[in-house]
């Protein structure tokens, strides 16, 4: 099953909830988000809906257990029922939350999504992954229930910061380098708002085809094994912990071959990438191994599917021994220390 995508102004926002076919409308609204846009939007007084409003920490602070079990409390102490319907207003981490929200309350109720960073509307509100983080790893606990609507609105990117903005156009790296046509627009220095409908129509042609990510799907973690561990390793934003995670694995699996493209993009997208968080130190090598023995790809207790890029476009999985992993990082040593800006 698929979700509904759709752009919209705004100020439709209020007649898509009315829309719903519900009278119980549960709102998690990340609390940045909600400051910011609660006046404009005016949610809470939708005729014929009782609407229901959880704040959610802003970010990242609201992927763990105690946040999920207070909202999934506030919810089911106030009587709510299985046509109840979940919106998430916020990131990527208010949608991977509310998601979950949506999957476990009463066994799976409906939930939609509006986001409002440009890496939840190319990326983490596409495809019906939710997920909290555990002290263990990201995203470790989690179910993959599609959201019904989809509804971009690109003029939240108004009021998102540069390093927000920088973190969305690391997943469009991803989706750059995955697909030539998407390469193509990003090295003509089309704006970046102009690349959301064609990422998000690439991302949702795979998952469509591969929903619960046993074939194809996978080639969309490029750059997401190493990127995780990095984001916890130096709690950087996600999508700049990706492009890392992308130069990585094109050192370490592709003698660097990829390298130009790869800046070239990160230029045309204008990241500010900064330094490595390494450079000029050692590579964390036993803390990376750490988390990467406990990543989702983990196979075996010996073996890790990552995903390799030889050319644009051109994604193959590789089963590789974590043992093998660590023999690669200790040989492009040096080549890593460099690894920095443009
Ligand atoms: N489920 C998936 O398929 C998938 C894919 C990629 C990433 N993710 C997840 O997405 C999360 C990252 O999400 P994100 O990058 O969207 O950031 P985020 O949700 O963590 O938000 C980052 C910050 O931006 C603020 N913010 C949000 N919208 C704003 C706006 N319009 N104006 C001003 N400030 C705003 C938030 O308050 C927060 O402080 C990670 O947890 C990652 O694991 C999930």
């Amino acid at each position: 099953m698929n979700s509904t995508i759709e752009f919209c102004k705004m100020d439709f926002l209020k007649e898509k909830l009315r829309g719903l076919d519900t009278d119980l409308i549960l709102i998690i609204a990340d609390l940045n988000v909600w400051s910011l846009y609660s006046k404009k939007l005016s949610l809470l007084n939708i005729d014929g809906k009782k609407i229901l409003l959880w704040k959610a920490p802003d970010g990242e602070k609201v992927k763990d257990f105690e946040n999920l079990s207070s909202a999934l409390d506030f919810f089911l102490s106030r009587n709510v029922h299985r046509k109840a319907h979940v919106i998430s207003l916020g990131g990527g981490a208010t949608s991977d939350f509310s998601g979950m929200v949506a999957a476990l309350m009463l066994r799976g109720v409906k939930w939609s999504t509006i986001p409002t960073t440009l890496l939840s509307m190319v990326d983490a509100a596409i495809g019906g992954k939710v997920a909290i983080n555990s002290p263990q790893g990201k995203n470790l606990i989690g179910a993959f229930h599609h959201p019904e609507n989809i509804w971009v609105c690109d003029s939240f990117l108004e009021t998102l910061d540069e390093k927000e903005m920088s973190s969305g156009a690391g997943e469009i790296v991803k989706y750059a380098l995955l697909s030539q046509d998407i390469y193509n627009k990003v090295v003509s220095e089309v704006e970046v708002k102009s690349l959301i409908k064609d990422c998000i129509q690439f991302k949702e042609q795979i998952v469509t085809e591969d929903f619960k990510e046993n074939g194809i799907r996978k080639i969309l973690n490029f750059g997401h094994t190493f990127g995780h561990a990095i984001e916890k390793e130096y709690q950087l934003p996600h999508g700049i912990a990706v492009v890392w995670g992308i130069l990585l694995m094109d050192i370490l699996f592709n003698d660097g071959k990829l390298k130009t493209k790869i800046y070239q993009t990160i230029e045309n997208l204008k990241i500010e990438l900064g330094e490595s968080p390494w450079l000029n130190k050692e590579f964390p090598v036993t803390s990376i191994m750490t988390y990467l023995r406990k990543d989702k790809k983990t196979t075996s207790s010996e073996l890790i599917d990552l995903v390799v890029l030889n050319e644009i476009g051109k994604a193959e999985f590789l089963s590789v021994s974590f043992n093998e992993i660590e023999n690669k990082l200790s040989e492009y040593k040096e080549e890593i220390k460099k690894l920095c800006s443009i």
